[in-house]
């Protein structure tokens, strides 16, 4: 990922002053890479989200230091050890950055008209990929890139600091490579979504099989994952099936696009190839439930994308009081979730979906992070989603005492600071 602090913008301002009890705004500094160890302090109230403390993962007066890019050490600051520069924050609350596990970054164009249309009455249909595939094709390469890197710098001004994106506005193989390559050097995890619609004028199972062979053979080399949209309208589950078991064979690890539209085979057919998760999750049958609740596969919810689009709430609520794992993504795209906001997304799930502040943190980082395998710390790999000795220093320092004002004031300004891999870029 790309990002920095936003050029131009007034930071001052940005951060603004407010009366409302915490302490006072201060204007940190631009984007800092100097080396050594911090420490950082005056921390009101840190979400370590880490499953090790179980229900104390909320610790009051903290400080954590950060060194090489990783937390080195999270306690009280009463008993904080020294390091070679410190950070006071203030009184502030602090998290794991954002780990924004569903975003379709890689687009030109916009749907505007399409979602007026929507909001007039009309249902979303999967035929406006359509749209932005021509759009997409259309711009440069350097004015795609540069589309890309302003979408990651908005989310990383939101606290966002590990991103997946996919590609899919492609749907030929020349432009799904392209797509891949602008995505690889974008964002942190990329997916292949070749199967996203057949394109004008395809056969539909010819179209498959050039998925499953050239286009997953030329993208194979800048991607991590593979998704199919099995859905009314897009790809059936046998054909969803055959793409996912053909990018399982090449080695990638598996998501699924399912149970957007209406009931359908995504989430069962996700759960029995073992996908890491299965995303949107809005029509779910007791069964599915149960499927998500009794196996590793992630069910990611996009609040955004429930709104933009009119569609029920995906249960968020139901799934992790049956015990499945949630996650909470953005789906930035321009046909149903024109957002990179996971501000916006938390405040949602909390204040429609009725998850607790706690329960909505969780799922935007430690959630998000399960979505994508990277809960757990491999030697060259740290973990993220969570804050604990050996993870990546990804902090999201907000502009309140508590995390709560997340939802409590909904829509503001809330994001005061981010660190990504020990680097502070806002
Ligand atoms: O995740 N559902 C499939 N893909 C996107 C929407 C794509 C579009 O309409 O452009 C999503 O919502």
């Amino acid at each position: 990922m790309t990002g920095h602090a936003p050029a131009g913008r007034d930071d001052d301002a940005a951060r603004g002053h407010r009366a409302d009890g915490h302490p006072g705004a201060q204007a940190p500094p631009a984007a800092s890479s100097a080396g050594g160890s911090e420490l950082i302090t005056g921390i009101g109230e840190l979400h370590t989200v880490d499953p090790a403390r179980g229900a104390d993962s909320v610790l009051t007066d903290a400080a954590v230091v950060v060194e090489n890019g990783l937390i080195a050490w999270v306690g009280r600051a009463s008993e904080a050890p020294a390091a070679d520069r410190a950070t006071d924050v203030e009184g502030r609350a602090v998290l794991p950055g954002w780990v924004d596990s569903h975003t379709h970054l890689v687009f030109a164009g916009d749907r505007g008209a399409e979602f007026a249309a929507r909001m007039a009455g009309e249902a979303y249909a999967a035929g406006g990929i359509g749209v932005t595939t021509n759009a997409t094709r259309e711009a440069g390469d350097e004015t795609l890139r540069g589309l890309v890197a302003g979408r990651v710098r908005d989310a990383v001004a939101g606290g966002t600091t590990y991103l997946e994106t996919k590609t899919g506005y492609g749907l030929d193989v020349e432009q799904e490579l392209r797509a891949a390559r602008i995505a690889a050097d974008a964002a942190d995890e990329v997916t292949f979504l070749g199967a996203h619609l057949v394109p004008e004028g395809a056969d539909p199972d010819d179209y498959v099989e050039t998925v499953c062979g050239p286009m997953l053979q030329a993208v194979r080399p800048h991607v991590q994952w593979a998704d199919v949209f099995c859905e009314r309208g897009a790809f059936t589950p046998e054909q969803s099936r055959r793409v996912l078991e053909a990018c399982r064979d090449a080695g990638l690890g598996l998501r699924v696009h399912g149970n957007q539209i209406g009931p359908g085979e995504g989430v069962a057919l996700a759960v029995e190839l073992g996908a890491a998760s299965v995303d949107h999750c809005n029509f779910l049958s007791d069964e599915d439930v149960a499927a998500l609740a009794g196996s590793a596969t992630v069910a990611t919810v996009l609040p955004a994308c429930d709104l933009s689009t009119r569609a029920p709430l995906a249960p968020a609520r139901k799934l992790l009081d049956a015990g499945a794992t949630v996650a909470i993504a953005s789906n930035c795209n321009p046909g149903t979730s024109y957002t990179t906001s996971m501000n916006f997304c938390v405040a949602t799930a909390v204040l429609q979906m009725k998850l607790t502040v706690d329960e909505a943190i969780r799922a935007a980082t430690l959630g998000g992070a399960k979505a994508l395998r990277r809960d757990v710390s491999a030697p060259d790999r740290p973990a993220v989603g969570h804050l604990a000795v050996g993870t990546r220093a990804d902090l999201h320092v907000l502009d309140a005492p508590a995390a709560v004002h997340l939802a409590y004031r909904p829509g503001m300004p809330l994001t005061w600071g981010v660190w990504r891999a020990g680097r502070r870029e806002v």
